[in-house]
């Protein structure tokens, strides 16, 4: 009698000839790494450590038999090897992945190391710094830096609430529960500083490539977590603009996707950002550059001028001063340099985002035209 023909996907004992059996299946599809999926699947369901090795064949029991069916059809329709497992590893711990973020990737762990690296050098190690991680999906970057820096404490954001869920849960698997908040928002927008370091991995993919990317990544991982608009550097943009207002004097590390970095640091320099000017750059594990860091300051020109007399910059918190520059009568006198006006509208020409906002309602409250 003929032996029946079984689906690819049935292993009915855990031996090398199944491992092999599901390799073989998925190379047929073209998947890029099939025996290590094929190897991780298997001993992820089976409760096996990866590197493990079968002397003889071992009966799986239904369950788990069906179980590495299912994940296996998945993984030929394209489905993450961590998606389906509902888990990922980020340098050296484990994280709870859902649908509502990104699978996290290794390459952000070069974020990880460039924080670490700038935490080292800033002393940083045993002072307890305020972390601040703008998209943090399942929260591997934050969580990560806050386990390896115990005295830190930070603030995740995000604009998918389920992806909030999904940090804090992680948080709580490594420990850093206590010193880790979450907040639902789009990039700084009700976020309170300040900050030492703001870490961000946001989406960087321009809104046409991500149909041409590999089906595992434009099919299971959120649009929100990849797109990066018409040129795929929308969020760097906003997070350029505000960052000395909430982080006046620290770090700012973003991951970049390949070929972004100097269009990201030139970003950083229309924002006049100090640092801007002495970028480090960090690459992944393949050489491509990965992670650019900035030291968040304004330029000192521009900084000096703001605080002219120490009395420009209360201007520019518009603080009670009207139009015509009169001091309203129920506000107490507060004397201001006749040259005050001037100064602020020769850096208006020097200052963009948030700066040049303040600047432009200063200029309207003190009556005078915008040149
Ligand atoms: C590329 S994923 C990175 C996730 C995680 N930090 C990681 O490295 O795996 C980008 C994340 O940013 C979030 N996001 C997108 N635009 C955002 C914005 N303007 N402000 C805050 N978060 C944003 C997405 O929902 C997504 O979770």
């Amino acid at each position: 009698m003929p032996a029946p023909d079984r689906a690819p996907c049935d292993v009915p004992v855990l031996s090398a000839d199944a491992v092999r059996q599901l390799t073989t299946v998925f190379r047929d599809v073209g998947i890029d790494s099939p025996d290590r999926d094929a190897r991780l699947l298997v001993a992820g369901l089976a409760g096996l450590d990866p590197a493990f090795v079968v002397v003889s064949p071992v009966p799986l029991g239904d369950d788990v038999r069906l179980r590495i069916a299912d994940a296996c059809r998945r993984r030929l329709d394209r489905e993450p090897v961590a998606r389906i497992l509902g888990r990922r590893g980020f340098y050296g711990r484990e994280f709870r992945v859902t649908p509502a973020s990104l699978d996290p990737r290794p390459d952000t762990e070069t974020v990880v190391e460039a924080a670490l690296a700038i935490a080292t050098r800033e002393g940083w190690r045993d002072r307890p710094i305020r972390i601040l991680d703008v998209g943090t999906g399942t929260g591997v970057i934050l969580v990560t830096l806050l386990a390896e820096l115990p005295l830190a404490t930070g603030v995740g954001t995000d604009i998918v609430s389920a992806a909030l869920e999904v940090a804090a849960e992680n948080a709580a698997r490594h420990g850093v529960e206590t010193r880790a908040s979450w907040q639902l928002a789009r990039t700084f927008q009700g976020v309170q500083g300040p900050f030492d370091l703001v870490v961000s991995n946001p989406p960087y993919i321009p809104s046409r490539a991500i149909a041409e990317l590999d089906p595992e990544v434009a099919r299971f991982d959120p649009a929100t977590a990849l797109d990066g608009g018409e040129d795929g550097l929308s969020v760097y943009r906003e997070l350029v603009a505000g960052i000395c207002n909430l982080a006046p004097a620290g770090w700012l590390c973003l991951e970049v996707g390949a070929g972004q970095s100097d269009d990201v640091v030139k970003l950083a320099a229309r924002a006049r950002i100090e640092g801007a000017r002495r970028p480090t750059i960090f690459r992944d594990l393949a050489g491509i550059e990965r992670c650019v860091a900035i030291k968040t300051q304004l330029y000192p020109h521009l900084k000096k001028s703001l605080d002219h007399q120490g009395v420009c910059y209360k201007l520019l918190k518009c603080d009670r001063v009207t139009t015509a520059g009169k001091v309203p009568a129920e506000a107490p006198e507060r004397p201001y340099p006749a040259n005050c006006r001037d100064r602020i509208f020769a850096d208006q020409l020097a200052v963009e985002g948030f700066l040049k906002g303040h600047l432009l309602r200063c200029a309207r409250s003190l009556g005078t035209r915008n040149h």
